[in-house]
């Protein structure tokens, strides 16, 4: 619901509340986001006369109005606000001020969609939006701000467009998709960090005076840093306290900074990192700002959590396998890695049948000259000799086997050693003159070529139509560098790094929506891409090369903050780990694949008989909870990095069935059961596990009994029925 009132805006959502006030002068300040309140909290502005804070020229002798001290809702650079801004022109004299006033606003029903970029998505009685327009007050250049407010969700949506409305050329150097100024002195933010086989590790540190930042510059968004933060007062936990969370609906380089002013107020931007960024625009022209999404929970993380993980994954993700059961896949790729043949995979996939797996996903190594990582990308065609005949007869032969078939690809790259390469090594990502960085003995493509993007397609799409095949895993291996298309003037060539962006969407959306049976899964060396962007094509991201289960509860316990359970691609694999060494029980493995998407990357025939009938008992049970933890609420119940268990829950949306699921890292000599608080229950409703009854408010209160571990890294599943 939007409310507006003498240039007075409130942005209301269930239990949240968004404010903003065109002033005297023109100047949108940010007044309030937090509970709901509805009530004008414009008397909490104020007006302090601080030294070396100027003041616009139309205050006149009045000291006390300073742009450098008010909330702004989008800062601008060069005009008198020296904390971090929102967006930074350079105008065709070569000056950069920019000084936006209030120029009008609309509000439509439903959500506002934003040109090739993937966007949250809503319906006229899902949501509203709202456009301020602001005009600069010494040139036409013109902004508008968008506004998607999903009020069910508790959810607001960020982005901006911005106009060159004059006769000469603008250079945009920085045009952030959200800023929020927040009064609050005393916060803390969360972020995720990490690095290949390591991603999204959770940090949570004191806001100091000055700058911090989390970001990327690789091209995408990264293993190292997410696109996302959190937020919050320092007392905030689970359960209690208030954080305002926010996160990127973007894949490539972005930025997040948090500046805590002389004041003592908070500034949080999130946009397309502008160190890698800048955009001509002719006259007329326009440019769109990929999306950024809040919420805000006066109930702690669990709360900013549910509204993430419904946002993501009904208003985000798309296509047939949105909210479908996901198959239980067995990937080749830690069974084979590049050593394998059409009778090894057969091999697999029989036992894989046997076992009740949906199916068999062929990783790298299946086209062109592939044994190894040195060669063949790009070259999309079937090696059958190592197939021992076509993609087809494998295809048909696995799904006799009642199985159905998946395969890897990694469009984007282009090994030096490839047809492709041969072809059209201008093809590939470099600056003449200069020998590119190899990553992964890999270039990268130049996907904002349309004829890059035409050949991907063509190639992708011959092979989808040439076999039965249901499911697509996109990798992408490298870091982008050397940014250089020979298709760009000297001076768009700093449109690159988004333009690679919006071609990798381009693509995305034209196979997606022509191939919409086949289940996409994204993937960057595991989650070197995790992030919403994606998420609007592909369902599911491959969440970490790593598959040690005790490593994966803290890569999955980060990844929970922002994103939903049924986005996690998760695998168990065959110890000791391939990544750590590290020896877990496989029921450990399987409880903890099953907190995402579920499958197995191994080799079945690696398997003793017992952890065979395991593997078909844990498949069983995957397929029982499957709806309750992809569709039902997820309950972080304790953190990995601190203490020596990591524990779960997920609840249906009826409270009805609860499913409790873990480890016990360590095992000590006459212990006694500890127990855990569930969350999210009624407290009146009494629950049944394994012949005993427990009431809703002892299991809140009191928690449930964990099993009696023995060895380390023991699994913990407890499943509960609602009584009667
Ligand atoms: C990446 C992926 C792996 C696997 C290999 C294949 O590392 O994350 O799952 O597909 O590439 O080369």
């Amino acid at each position: 619901m939007i409310y507006v009132r003498d240039n007075f805006f409130s942005l209301k959502t269930k239990n949240t509340e968004y404010q903003l006030y065109a002033d005297k002068y023109g100047v949108l300040q940010h007044i309030w986001y937090g509970k709901r309140v509805d009530t004008n909290m414009s008397y909490l502005l104020n007006y302090p006369d601080v030294g070396f804070a100027g003041n616009i020229y139309e205050a006149g002798n009045d000291r006390t109005y300073s742009l450098n001290t008010l909330p702004l809702e989008y800062p601008c650079k060069g005009t008198g606000d020296y904390r971090i801004s929102a967006v930074s022109v350079s105008h065709s004299d070569g000056s950069t001020a920019l000084d936006l006033r209030f120029k009008e606003y609309k509000i439509t029903k439903g959500k506002y969609s934003i040109t090739g970029l993937p966007a949250v998505y809503a319906n006229e009685s899902e949501a509203d939006t709202l456009e301020i327009t602001l005009q600069d007050t010494s040139s036409d250049v013109r902004v508008i701000l968008r506004y998607g407010v999903l009020y069910e969700l508790d959810i607001i949506t960020r982005s901006a467009i911005i106009i060159n409305g004059g006769c000469g050329k603008i250079r945009i150097n920085n045009a952030a998709s959200l800023c929020l100024d927040i009064p609050d002195e005393k916060l803390e933010w969360l972020h995720f960090h990490g690095r290949h086989s390591m991603e999204r590790i959770t940090e949570r540190s004191p806001l100091i005076h000055g700058i911090q930042e989390s970001s990327s510059t690789r091209g995408t968004s990264s293993h190292q840093q997410n696109p996302s933060v959190i937020l919050c007062s320092p007392d905030c936990t689970e359960e209690n306290g208030s954080c305002i969370g926010a996160f990127f609906v973007y894949s490539g380089s972005f930025r997040t900074q948090i500046e805590l002013d002389q004041l003592n107020q908070t500034r949080l931007i999130i946009g397309i990192n502008p160190e890698l960024f800048s955009w001509t625009l002719n006259p007329g022209e326009t440019f769109e700002t990929p999306e950024a999404v809040m919420t805000y929970s006066g109930n702690g993380f669990s709360k900013l959590s549910h509204s993430f993980h419904k946002v993501i994954r009904e208003h985000i993700c798309r296509g047939n396998y949105k909210l479908s059961e996901r198959p239980v896949l067995l990937n080749n790729w830690e069974a084979t890695y590049f050593d394998f043949d059409a009778d090894k995979i057969l091999r697999i996939a029989k036992q894989a049948s046997e076992i009740g797996v949906d199916m068999l996903v062929l990783d790298d190594g299946w086209f062109g000259k592939r044994d190894n990582d040195c060669s063949g990308l790009g070259d999309w065609f079937v090696n059958e000799e190592k197939l021992k005949g076509s993609l087809h007869n494998l295809a048909e032969k696995i799904n006799k086997l009642g199985m159905r078939f998946g395969l890897w690809f990694e469009p984007e790259m282009i090994s030096e050693d490839s047809r492709l390469y041969r072809e059209h090594s201008d093809w590939a990502i470099k600056i003449p003159g200069r020998d590119p960085m190899r990553g992964r003995y890999q270039l990268v493509l130049d996907m904002s070529r349309k004829d890059v993007q035409d050949y991907l397609y063509d190639s992708i799409s011959a092979i989808l139509r040439s076999a039965d095949i249901s499911y697509l895993k996109w990798d992408m291996n490298r870091s982008i560098s050397d940014w250089y298309s020979s298709l760009l003037t000297a001076e768009k060539q700093g449109e690159l790094p988004h333009r690679y962006v919006l071609g990798l969407y381009a693509l995305l959306e034209r196979l997606t929506s022509d191939f919409p049976d086949v289940l996409f899964e994204g993937c960057s060396g595991g989650g070197g891409r995790f992030d919403a962007g994606m998420l609007y094509y592909c369902p599911q991201i491959w969440c970490s090369d790593d598959t040690d289960a005790f490593e994966r509860t803290v890569i999955q316990y980060g990844t929970s903050f922002i994103y939903p359970i049924s986005a996690v691609g998760s695998h168990v694999s065959i110890v000791p780990n391939h990544q750590t060494g590290r020896i877990t029980p496989i029921e450990s493995r399987a409880v903890t694949a099953m907190a995402g998407s579920f499958g197995y990357e191994l080799d079945p025939s690696q398997l003793t008989d017992n952890e065979k009938s395991a593997v078909s008992e844990q498949i069983n049970r995957f397929k029982k909870y499957r709806k309750l933890i992809h569709g039902g609420k997820y309950y972080r119940l304790s953190d990995p990095m601190n203490g020596y268990t990591s524990v779960w829950e997920f609840i249906s949306e009826d409270g009805s069935e609860i499913l409790v699921q873990g480890m016990v890292f360590r095992t000590e000599p006459n212990m006694n059961r500890k127990s855990i608080k569930l969350r999210g229950l009624d407290p009146d409703f009494v629950f049944e596990s394994d012949g005993e009854s427990y009431k809703g408010s002892a299991l809140l209160e009191g928690g449930i009994l964990l099993p009696q571990t023995w060895g380390d890294y023991a699994p913990v599943e407890i499943y509960l029925r609602k009584k009667g």
